[in-house]
Parts: C-alpha cells; sequence; structure tokens
C-alpha cells in the first residue's frame, strides 16, 4: 500500500475536484446534499446472516451502480470469475442513469445486504425535489426512477436500512457519522469521526464514488490509494474502504469499481472493469437524460 505524503494535500486535492465539479454541476446532489429528514430515519441497523452463507471466498461490495446496466453486468461477469460466497451493495443503485428498475431488480435479487444512499433517500421523499437546490442531473434520474419502479419495488427500497453489520463488516454508504446525512469522508478528522462508531474490524463505504482504503491503527489515521493489487490487512489495524463506484467512477478512470474482501485472510482487491461506455452512453440518450451524466462515464470523473 502506497501512503499518501500529506493527508491535507489530499483534502486540498479533494476540494479542488469538489470544487470543479461543482462549478460544472453545480446543484450536483453529491457535493451539495443537505440533511434531509425522512421516514427513514428510523431504520435500524440490519444484521444479515452471513452464517447462512458459504464459508469461504470473497465478498464482493458494490456501491453507487447508478443506474448503469452496462456498467452492473460487466462487474457481474467479473464477479463471476472469482470464488464469491456473496454480493453486499452499499446504496445508490438507482440516480443519474437510464436503467434503475433492472438495476434495483437485480440488487434485490443478487445482493445478500444492501443499505440506503443518497438517492434512494430523496427517491422516497414524499415531496416534489426542490428545483432550487439540486440539479436537472439529479432530478430527472430520480423522475425516471418514480415512474420505472414497481410499487413492490419502490417498497423495497423504502426499507433499506441505513447500515448493516455482517460478521466482521459494517456497511454504510457515506459515514457513520449519522448515516442519514451522508456526511463525506474526505479528511482524517471525517474518518476519525467515522472510526469512532464502528465497532467491527473493517467497513466499507462509496459516497464519494473515489475507491480509498482508511486506516486506524491505533489511533492514527492513514488514507492510502486504491492500486488494484491485493492488499493484507493488519489484523490490529481497523479499516474503512471506500469501494468506488459501479455506474459512474470519479478518480479519473472510467472503468467500474467494486471491491473483493476475504475476512479470513484478511485481505481486499480493488477491481476496476472494463465496460461498453457507448453503448451505456446511447441508453442514457435513449431515455432523454441530461447530457452531462453520459459525458462524464467517459471521462470516469
Ligand atoms: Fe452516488
Amino acid at each position: 500500500m502506497r501512503a499518501l505524503t500529506s493527508q491535507r494535500l489530499l483534502f486540498v486535492f479533494d476540494l479542488v475536484i469538489i470544487l470543479s465539479k461543482y462549478q460544472k454541476d453545480s446543484l450536483a446532489l453529491c457535493f451539495v446534499y443537505p440533511p434531509m429528514p425522512t421516514a427513514a430515519l428510523t431504520h435500524e441497523t440490519e444484521h444479515p446472516d452471513i452464517a447462512k452463507m458459504p464459508q469461504s471466498g470473497y465478498f464482493a461490495v458494490l456501491s453507487d451502480i447508478h443506474s448503469n446496466w452496462e456498467a452492473l453486468q460487466a462487474v457481474w461477469q467479473d464477479i463471476g470469475e472469482f470464488q464469491c460466497r456473496g454480493i453486499l451493495c452499499l446504496g445508490d443503485v438507482i440516480g443519474y442513469g437510464p436503467e434503475p428498475a433492472r438495476c434495483v431488480e437485480w440488487v434485490r435479487n443478487e445482493c445478500f445486504a444492501t443499505v440506503m444512499g443518497n438517492h434512494e433517500a430523496l427517491f422516497i421523499e414524499n415531496q416534489e425535489i426542490p428545483a432550487d437546490e439540486y440539479s436537472m442531473t439529479v432530478t430527472v434520474p430520480i423522475a425516471l426512477a418514480r415512474s420505472q419502479l414497481s410499487a413492490e419495488q419502490s417498497q423495497w427500497v423504502h426499507h433499506m436500512p441505513f447500515t448493516a453489520e455482517a460478521g466482521p463488516m459494517t456497511l454504510v454508504h457515506a459515514s457513520l457519522n449519522d448515516p442519514a446525512c451522508f456526511y463525506y469522508i474526505h479528511t482524517d478528522e471525517e474518518a476519525g469521526d467515522h472510526f469512532s462508531l464502528q465497532s467491527t474490524p473493517i467497513s466499507f463505504h462509496g459516497h464519494t464514488h473515489v475507491p480509498l482504503i482508511w486506516e486506524d491503527y491505533e489511533g492514527e489515521i492513514s488514507c492510502y490509494d486504491a492500486t488494484g493489487e491485493e492488499v493484507k490487512l493488519r489484523r490490529r489495524g481497523r479499516y474503512n474502504i471506500n469501494v468506488g463506484s459501479v455506474g459512474q467512477p470519479r478518480d479519473d478512470d472510467p472503468r467500474a469499481s467494486y471491491v473483493l474482501y476475504d475476512p479470513e485472510r484478511h485481505q481486499i482487491i480493488h477491481r476496476r472493469v472494463a465496460y461498453n461506455i457507448r453503448e451505456a452512453q446511447a441508453r442514457f440518450r435513449l431515455a432523454n437524460l441530461p447530457a452531462f451524466n453520459s459525458h462524464r462515464l467517459a471521462r470516469g470523473c
């Protein structure tokens, strides 16, 4: 693992990225998402029983599919190349892309546990999305999801928990620091807030769409790049793994991102998977989604 030379540098870098994205997409949900009171605030932590699953092999952990069926299919195929005992999903199944119903159905059928993302939280709000707070890049795909999802699929989204604990793993879309507020983890302090609420050796999150490894080693917080190589985690460390995004990566690499985790060997691999981006973009155009949503797929940012 390669340590970043300065956490301050990472923060400044992220801030620049955020500001530049903010200018391009001034009301993009992921950068200005405000705390939002919602019925889902009462959802309790789910405890899926992983003892029912095969007792060896990887867990595949996915996040931020964002209705991108092309990317999801490619990841599904890649998962098939490994001995996997189960798939876990960290939310934002919907939003941004053209095929929310198809992606929701796949996640319902294939994933052992799924937690709520900020786009699902927006979906279940019982009101119009305020146009002065969110750009059309967000509101149009949410409206599409509301028209596309069946009553049964919508009910499933409504009942997603904000967090889940399965064996050594905690699942959350953003931070354990008030999961319903979807705070970003960009700094040591924000990572520390998260770790202070993490009771398992490892947690997984998404939300920023940037794959990373956060480590809490005896109270010292470090951040490591995701290299794609197999990473042996330290037994005395605690970890918070950002799995990146399946359907809309934002680390300047357009390939879909997810993570494989082997709990017995305490190892992870950040996987990157190429997929047919032109075909995905054609699907976006067919659904009349804002051009920005499809253009960014090719840039990976
Ligand atoms: Fe997202």
